[in-house]
């Protein structure tokens, strides 16, 4: 990658649509939680050792290290400082807009009470605006491991407590043996009263389980979806439908769900037609942030500055940012593009 294209990407203005809040929280505050809680937790309480607990032997072992993280989020304070911290590296990013899936059932069980636990990432949703000037959206995502009654406790938080800034329902968590059509209820019941659908989906399993959440499930986008490949209906499906798929491919390999970057069918997906963003997942879990993953889509894509470019314009466009910011947005990002490209004007 050539120091320019680098350049350009780190002062684009970008979205991020998929990004866990506890998975994107960087190892100095993770190690500072861990302080706060030293004895209750195997989390390390220095932010170099936080780095090298992050070593991921498959999916499911890092499943069980991301709920030990989870953990550590034991007070608002905690929820709170995690959110902000979060926030201002998304800034120093240059993302401009972030949908933030956070999974309200995992903290609901650790204590906090539904109402308090809205206020706190509202707050901090807020003050991140107010301080960085990166604009939060909320996607409540089910844990899909915990079943029906986790599902339940989500829906119920999104529709009672229903925060301004929630846009979405996800599902997240693991996918052997967790049948999309388990929540279908809950995804009918969220659309319904207006929330968007962004369940995960193939990135584990196979092409079923994304037809799966396109038919069951209502997915207007999908996390992850990179097993659609092995399916050409499937490819034709999304591409004709416009399901964007949210592309995260360190992530991917991190997890083992892909067996290496070469081998990652990000370059198939988009062969196919298929809408597709790229995203962090869990950045610091995965030793990586969203200007690498541009620079590894660059990479695997053969994109200049114009293909980059677009990238940052198709997560905008699939956002769910509504009419007025995605306007703003791409229009920042043409700004950008028209004073920093190095390609002559044609
Ligand atoms: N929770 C956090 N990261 C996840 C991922 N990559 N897949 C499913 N659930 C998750
Ligand atoms: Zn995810």
């Amino acid at each position: 990658m050539s120091p320019e294209l680098s350049r350009f990407i780190a002062g684009l203005p970008k979205a991020e649509l998929h990004v866990h809040h506890v998975g994107a929280a960087s190892p100095r505050i993770v190690a500072e939680l861990a302080a706060r809680h030293e004895g209750f937790t195997p989390v390390p309480a220095d932010p170099a050792l936080v780095e090298a607990f992050y070593d991921f032997r498959d999916f499911p072992h890092f499943l069980q290290v991301y709920l030990q993280v989870v953990d550590l989020v034991r007070t608002p304070d905690d929820l709170w400082t995690l959110i902000h911290g979060v926030g201002g590296d998304m800034a120093a990013q240059q993302v401009r807009y972030a949908e933030l899936t956070i999974t309200p059932q995992l903290h609901l069980v650790r204590g906090f009470a539904p109402q308090e636990f809205c206020e706190v990432i509202e707050d901090a949703r807020h003050r991140v605006e107010a301080d960085y000037g990166t604009v939060l959206r909320w996607c409540f995502d089910i844990p899909g491991d915990f079943g029906v009654p986790a599902a339940d406790q989500t829906l119920s938080l999104a529709l009672e407590q229903r925060p301004d800034g929630l846009v979405s329902l996800g599902l997240g968590g693991g996918e052997h043996g967790v049948p999309r059509s388990l929540f279908a209820p809950h995804f009918a019941a969220a659309r319904a009263a207006g929330l968007h659908s962004v369940p995960h989906a193939g990135e584990v399993t196979g092409a079923q389980c994304v037809w799966d959440a396109v038919r069951e499930l209502g997915a207007e986008r999908i996390a992850h979806g990179i097993h659609s490949v092995e399916d050409p209906a499937l490819l034709e499906h999304l591409a004709e439908h416009e399901i964007t798929l949210e592309v995260c491919p360190t992530s991917n390999v991190c997890t083992r769900a892909v067996p290496s970057l070469a081998e990652h069918p990000l370059p198939a997906l988009v062969a196919a037609g298929v809408p597709i963003t790229v995203n962090t997942d869990d950045p610091p879990m995965f030793g990586t942030d969203l200007n690498r993953e541009y620079a590894v889509a660059a990479e695997l894509l053969s994109l200049d500055e114009k293909g980059v470019a677009d990238l940052a314009r198709a997560a905008v466009e699939a956002s769910f940012l509504g009419a007025e910011g995605t306007w703003a947005l791409l229009a920042e990002i043409d700004a950008y593009v028209a004073q920093n490209s190095s390609a002559p004007l044609t």
